[in-house]
């Protein structure tokens, strides 16, 4: 975990204007800047940057964050790569995340960069050495592949021979070789004849790439029916095939402009369909679908489709990837599955049937939705009662592992409608969090209602004004806790990180903080984000002290109503009555201090 005062003190120490500057083309207008959005296509620009709120937001399509959430959205890279990028470049540290001693983080650091440049000098040497080599070059053009595809993708090859790497680098025995994945080292076995020799040899080279379109593993096929067929880097310190997504570095822009990512299971698949015009494909790397792709997916865009051969393998590889959307699966995600038909894979479904077949399959693909209710039925004879128990049982799990959302009920629906039971009675059976379902109750929602009046209006100057959040006093406090249970919940929990954040709280630091806890407060984000007009700070102040003087009166004035009701029948309440009085009084006098000009 980085600290939250390092995230605040990154917010401040980095210009917002200079980090999106370096992408977007931005122009000065008004307090703001503006550019063309880069998260959506458009003609003219509704992309703004405040340098004072250190906060973009685009008013087409309504993306905005933090430098930190530009950095994760524009480059798809994870939080804390986005944190480490601006803080290098604004010369911070980010402090021990794995309670590494500096000197030991500076080695990790310093080998982690001799990898990369291992894997550079390595890509660009199969590159060349494909230009020269025609078995390889007759091999990609019977595949299909023209030059100008072979090189968006750095496709390479790599030579027939023993130590082809020797001539790359300077120093063939460099541990950094071995730890890259590139040499293999049999120095440590008995009698071993030959200590080093390349893993790659005769083999087409596909190099895969991070978000930032570094080199951090390959993947090679042979070029006749040698096996294995494809040999991969094995992990290293650059390279984790689970959370690794071949193509995505490539396809990130074809992405967002057909508003959808593909996933296929072969590097052939991404290449080819690349080729034949579906440029959004990306692979997972001859591994089961993670909940870490799935989530790198949904960084890029809310349309999933998984796509997967038509045979046994397939089958399987397709339940695994269902099982890692699940806790992804929000009502805001599309997540789709399409099966090709036996035998057949994207790239030779394409090839035989051609890219508008191949559409049409991409339009007809499964949702997630049915793709459950099928796995969960296929095996089950509903006529019987055991076998409605048996979907039930298979069907818990899942159901178990999705947020509370409409989709879920939905399935819960559909499910209790086959099974022949009711949907408050499988959410009671499945023992689901937050049962979305209930006899006779107002329909699911996902989030929390958004609050009125002076609730609403507390948490928006609070929102714009965190560090107005200190000078709330504990009676300020008891009135939020008194307010209806879900604005109570909500106004306690801004006030809490605000707090949290202390006196140097920005608005860009709370947006920041709040998005990894919450998206009930996005609306709120969002509204702030792009209210041009520029609010001071002292009125501020002072709007937020009558709302709380106002929220205090209102609950004494609910209590003397109360009070009365009751006939004032006790000394106990006579008592009280006067309290509240004298509170409300209190509150009067107050009010109109504050009214008083200052001079
Ligand atoms: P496939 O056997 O379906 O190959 O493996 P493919 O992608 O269709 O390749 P071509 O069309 O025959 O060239 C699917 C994926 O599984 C992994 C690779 O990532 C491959 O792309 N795989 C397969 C391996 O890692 N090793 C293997 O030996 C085979
Ligand atoms: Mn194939």
């Amino acid at each position: 975990m980085i600290p939250q005062s390092f995230i605040q003190d990154l917010l401040n120490r980095v210009d917002i204007v200079d980090v999106v500057g370096r992408y977007v083309q931005l122009k000065k207008g008004g307090a703001n800047f503006m550019g063309l959005c880069p998260f959506h296509n458009e003609k003219s620009p509704s992309f703004t940057v405040s340098p004072t709120k250190q906060f973009y937001h685009c008013f087409g399509c309504g993306a905005h964050g933090t430098a930190i959430g530009f950095m994760i959205e524009y480059s798809g890279i994870g939080f804390v790569d986005a944190v480490k990028e601006l803080a290098q470049n604004v010369g911070m540290v980010v402090p021990d995340q794995d309670r590494l001693l500096p000197a030991q983080r500076a080695e990790v650091q310093a080998k982690s960069l001799a990898l990369s440049d291992v894997m550079v000098k390595a890509s660009d040497y199969y590159r060349q050495e494909l230009r020269g080599a025609q078995n390889a070059i007759a091999y990609l053009k019977k595949r299909g592949l023209t030059g100008e595809i072979a090189a968006k993708f750095a496709l390479g090859y790599a030579p027939d021979g023993w130590d082809g790497l020797r001539a790359v680098f300077s120093r063939y025995d460099a541990p950094e070789l071995v730890e890259a994945g590139l040499v293999i080292d049999k120095s440590e076995e008995e009698g071993a004849g030959r200590k080093r020799y390349d893993r790659f040899r005769d083999r087409i080279m596909f190099p895969i790439r991070n978000a930032k379109g570094q080199v951090i593993g390959f993947g090679g096929r042979v070029l006749d029916g040698g096996e294995p067929k494809y040999l991969n880097s094995p992990e290293t310190p650059l390279f984790q095939k689970g959370n690794e997504l071949y193509g995505l570095f490539e396809a990130r822009q074809a992405i967002r402009e057909a508003g959808y990512a593909l996933v296929t299971e072969g590097y052939m698949d991404v290449v080819a369909l690349a080729q034949l015009g579906f440029p959004q494909a990306v692979a997972t790397l001859g591994t089961a679908c993670t909940p870490t792709h799935v989530h790198k997916l949904l960084r890029q865009t809310d349309h999933v489709i998984f796509s997967f051969d038509g045979d046994a393998a397939g089958r399987r590889a397709a339940r695994r990837a269902l099982d890692a959307c699940l806790p992804h699966a929000t009502d805001n995600k599309t997540l789709k599955f399409l099966f090709l038909p036996a035998e057949h894979d994207p790239d030779s479904y394409i090839r035989e049937l051609g890219a508008e077949a191949f559409e049409q399959q991409v339009r007809d693909a499964m949702p997630l939705s049915q793709f459950l209710l099928n796995e969960v039925t296929r095996d089950n004879d509903l006529r019987t009662s055991e076998g409605r128990a048996k979907a039930q049982f298979e069907a818990k799990p899942l159901l178990q592992a999705m947020p509370p959302s409409g989709l879920r009920l939905q399935i819960v629906r559909s499910l209790a409608q086959a099974t022949q039971t009711t949907p408050a009675e499988i959410e009671a059976l499945f023992e689901l969090a937050q049962p979305v379902a209930r006899t006779k109750v107002a329909p699911a929602r996902t989030r929390r209602t958004p609050p009125m009046g002076l609730e609403r209006q507390m948490m928006r100057i609070l929102v714009a004004h965190p560090d107005l959040a200190a000078e709330l006093d504990q009676g300020a406090l008891d009135a939020a806790a008194q307010l209806a249970p879900d604005n109570a919940e909500m106004l306690l929990q801004l006030i809490g990180a605000c707090q949290a954040l202390g006196e140097q709280a920005s608005f860009a630091a709370l947006a920041e903080q709040l998005r990894a806890v919450s998206t009930d407060f996005d609306p709120l984000i969002t509204e702030i984000a792009a209210d041009d007009t520029e609010s001071d700070p002292q009125a501020a102040r002072l709007e937020l002290a009558g709302a709380v003087r106002k929220t205090k009166m209102q609950l004494l004035k609910a209590e003397l109503d109360r009070l009365v009701a009751t006939g004032l029948t006790t000394d106990e309440a006579r008592t009280r009555y006067r309290e509240v009085m004298q509170l409300q009084e209190q509150l009067r006098r107050q009010a109109e201090v504050e009214r008083m000009p200052r001079t």
